[in-house]
């Protein structure tokens, strides 16, 4: 049952307000207010302000760019801090492995269909090399992929022949699925795309590009890097055959962890590579004449394997426990609301910008491209730099633009300190 907001604010937040003001470090800067199941409005400043006293994140300047790295919450911290001593005080070597568990509750999926990464890329990589692909199969890829989407499909490629065919995404949803139809062809196999680009962080519409290619028999793998903790997930919804993430962006928590969604029906159908430890029945054996492995493990932690970080998963677990505490639709409405002024910012600027993410509800979120007509990205994204703002500047696609992202940290009042420096510049 949900609270009301005035209720929470007289039991929750007076204590944290008393902690989040000292310059020491003390148990209250943890106290993440518990509005999970309560509607928090959007732009309840104060409320916002409480949070960003829960970020170490320096305040000597301006952070906008969350779409690379989202930096980490306290408790995230303490947490990574606690379970490498806890490892280490005690030798002990396992408890990273729950956190699959948790991250599949946060995603609405099965424990044995998550298995925990490094990074994206890992994931990527895990998907890319394990699809039944032979030359001549066609890939169908966007002209916006991150490096970390990009090169490892074109390395099978270079290695297999497949062929990797490219759109470029349009200003509307609907468009946008209407070029990766036209794409498709017999030789289709696999869509292999971003939930959102990393170049001006347009959603796209990836219910309906999974429809689209689960009644084509196409597999669908979607890099999700900027998925996971910007929006509530439910990957058993759009039924996607593999979603790959991290917990390094949206959800805040420590860099070097990632996770790989592989649906349950789909886990045998990829075909398993990497693999170590956990991988498989545990009927290995060196000794048999002549030695042999039997099954792969029937879970997604077949591709588990060597030494993992405790101390890192804790970090994840405590990042879901922030996010939840706070909400995750919370986290959603509030970087919308703050995605949604900074484009209209932008947009009063007039026609010496361009946007360059679509303006349509279904396709924007919290993240805006723009370029500046008649100065280079790389100019205005050092002069914002000189001025401490961090921004990104967006080679991808020869696009040549700049990029800001913000998330929950972030307030209005940091969008216009950017705004009011590139209208210097007009
Ligand atoms: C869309 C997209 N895909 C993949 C990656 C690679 O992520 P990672 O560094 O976790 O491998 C990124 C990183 O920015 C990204 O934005």
């Amino acid at each position: 049952m949900k609270t009301s907001r005035k209720q929470f604010i007289t039991t929750g937040v007076s204590s944290l307000f008393a902690g989040a003001f000292s310059n020491k470090l003390n148990a209250q800067y943890y106290a993440v207010p518990n509005t999970g199941s309560v509607e928090v409005a959007f732009n309840d400043e104060k409320y916002w302000h409480t949070i960003r006293q829960l970020f170490p994140l320096s305040k000597d300047f301006i952070y906008l760019n969350n779409g690379t790295m989202g930096p980490s919450p306290y408790p995230v911290i303490e947490a990574v801090k606690k379970g490498m001593m806890d490892g280490d005080q005690l030798g002990s070597y396992s408890g990273w492995e729950n956190t699959a568990t948790k991250l599949a509750k946060f995603v609405n999926v099965n424990d044995d269909e998550i298995a925990l990464t490094h990074n994206v890329t890992e994931g990527i990589n895990i998907a890319c090399w394990g699809l039944p692909l032979k030359k001549g199969d066609e890939v169908i890829m966007n002209t916006h992929e991150h490096v970390g989407n990009a090169l490892p499909w074109l390395n099978r490629q270079k290695v297999h022949g497949i062929v990797i065919k490219t759109f470029t995404p349009s200003l509307t949803a609907a468009e946008t699925l209407k070029s990766i139809e036209a794409l498709i062809t017999k030789k289709t196999k696999a869509i292999a795309v971003p939930h959102i680009p990393c170049t001006q962080g347009q959603i796209f519409p990836i219910q309906e590009i999974v429809n689209l290619a689960k009644s084509k028999n196409i597999f669908s793998v979607i890099d999700g890097a900027h998925g996971a903790g910007m929006m509530p997930l439910n990957l058993h919804q759009i039924g996607c055959d593999v979603y790959i993430s991290c917990c390094h962006k949206w959800m805040l928590g420590p860099k070097g962890t990632g996770f790989i969604y592989i649906r349950k029906d789909f886990q045998d159908t990829l075909q398993t590579y990497f693999i170590g430890a956990g991988g498989d029945d545990n009927k290995w054996n060196m000794m048999s004449n002549p030695p042999k492995m039997e099954n792969y493990a029937t879970s997604a932690h077949r591709y588990y394997g060597g030494t993992q970080s405790l101390g890192l998963y804790k970090g994840v677990d405590a990042a879901i426990d922030f996010i939840e505490n706070i909400g995750q639709q919370n986290i959603y409405n509030r970087i919308n609301y703050l995605g949604k002024y900074t484009q209209d910012e932008l947009l009063k600027l007039g026609d010496k910008i361009e946007l360059i993410t679509p303006t349509e509800p279904q396709s924007r979120c919290a993240v805006n491209g723009f370029k500046i007509k008649g100065i280079e990205s790389a100019k205005f994204y050092q002069t914002a730099n000189d001025n401490k703002i961090k921004i990104r500047v967006v080679p991808e696609n020869g696009l040549n633009s700049l990029r800001i992202s913000t998330h929950i940290y972030n307030n209005t009042h940091e969008v216009d300190e950017l705004i009011h420096l590139l209208k210097k510049q007009l």
